[in-house]
C-alpha cells in the first residue's frame, strides 16, 4: 500500500533515494478530502515524472478565526486509497506540529497578483497559502509542483512566489475537473444540500455567458454587473466578486480587453462559498 511520510526527514529519506536512482519527481499539494480533480493533478504529475509525492495538510494559517478549520472534511485512509488507484508514490502527511514546530515565526508577504478577488474577501489567505507553499516545495525538492486552475488566483500567486524566492520546482497549472453539469468539483461541495447543489451548477454557465458576452465587446463593468445579478436571481445568497481580469497577472484592463482575460467569481450558497473561473 501507499507509504505515508509523517516527517520532513523521512519525506527526504525517500525522494533522497529516487534522485539516486536518476527519478524525476512531481508534487501535488492538497488538503485532502479529495476528489475527481485533485487525482486529474496526480494524473498530470505522472505525465512529467517517474515519482509522484502528493501532500495532504489542512494548512491552518490560510483558514481565518471564522473559517471552517475546525470542520473541514478530513477522510486519511479514503485519501490513501484514492491516490494509491491513481498511481501517487508517497503520500506526505505531516502533523501541525511538523510543519508549524513551537517558535516558528517567519511569513511571507505577497503583493502583485494577491492584490484583490480573494484577499478583497479573505485578507490572510494568500500569505498563508505562500507560506505553507514555500515549505512544501522546499521540504519535497520536486522537479514541478502541479497546481489546478480551480484556484486560479492561488496558481498566480504561487508561481510568482516561486519565481521571487528563487525556488526552482516548476510550477504547472492544470484545468479544472467539472462534474456533468459543469460545477466545479470542491472539497466543499460536500456542504451542499440537494437544492444548494442544483444553484451552483448554474455559476459556471453564468460565468460562459459574460465571458460570452466581454468577447463580444460588451464592457466588462456591464457583463460583471449582469453576471451577479444573474446569480443573485439563480438563488445566490451573495456575490463577493465577478471580475474579468488579465489572465498573466490579474490586472484590471484600462480600456478594451487587448490581452488574454480571465472571468473569476466567489459567491455565497447558505454557508458555503464557491469560487469558480473561466478563461475569456
Ligand atoms: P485543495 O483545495 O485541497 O486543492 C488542492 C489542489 O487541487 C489545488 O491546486 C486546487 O486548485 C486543485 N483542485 C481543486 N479542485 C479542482 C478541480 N475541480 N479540478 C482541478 N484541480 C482542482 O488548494 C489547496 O488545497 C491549498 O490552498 C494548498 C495549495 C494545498 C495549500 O494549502
Amino acid at each position: 500500500s501507499l507509504p505515508i511520510a509523517r516527517t520532513v526527514e523521512s519525506l527526504r529519506a525517500t525522494v533522497r533515494e529516487w534522485r539516486r536512482q536518476g527519478l524525476g519527481v512531481a508534487f501535488v499539494p492538497t488538503m485532502g478530502a479529495l476528489h475527481e480533480g485533485h487525482l486529474t493533478l496526480v494524473a498530470e504529475a505522472k505525465e512529467r515524472a517517474d515519482r509522484v509525492v502528493a501532500s495532504v495538510f489542512v494548512n491552518p494559517t490560510q483558514f481565518a478565526a471564522h473559517e471552517d478549520l475546525g470542520t473541514y472534511p478530513r477522510d486519511e485512509a479514503r485519501d490513501a486509497t484514492l491516490l494509491t488507484e491513481a498511481g501517487c508514490h508517497l503520500l506526505f502527511a505531516p502533523t501541525v506540529s511538523e510543519i508549524y514546530p513551537e517558535g516558528s515565526s517567519t511569513r511571507i508577504e505577497v503583493d502583485g497578483p494577491s492584490q484583490g478577488l480573494e484577499t478583497d474577501f479573505r485578507p490572510h489567505f494568500f500569505g498563508g497559502v505562500a507560506l505553507v507553499v514555500a515549505k512544501l516545495l522546499n521540504q519535497v525538492q520536486a522537479d514541478v509542483a502541479v497546481f489546478g486552475e480551480k484556484d486560479y488566483q492561488q496558481l498566480l500567486v504561487v508561481r510568482r512566489m516561486a519565481a521571487d524566492l528563487d525556488i526552482p520546482t516548476r510550477i504547472v497549472g492544470s484545468p479544472t475537473l467539472r462534474d456533468g453539469h459543469g460545477l466545479a468539483l470542491s472539497s466543499r461541495n460536500a456542504y451542499l444540500s440537494e437544492a444548494e447543489l442544483a444553484v451552483a451548477r448554474q455559476l459556471n454557465g453564468i460565468l460562459a455567458e459574460a465571458a460570452a458576452a466581454v468577447s463580444a465587446d460588451t464592457p466588462i463593468a456591464l457583463a460583471e454587473d449582469t453576471a451577479t445579478n444573474a446569480l443573485l436571481a439563480a438563488g445566490f445568497r451573495q456575490v463577493d466578486y465577478v471580475a474579468v481580469r488579465r489572465a498573466d497577472d490579474l490586472a484590471r484592463f484600462k480600456g478594451p480587453v487587448d490581452a488574454p482575460a480571465r472571468i473569476l467569481a466567489a459567491a455565497w450558497l447558505g454557508k458555503t462559498r464557491l469560487i469558480d473561473n473561466l478563461p475569456v
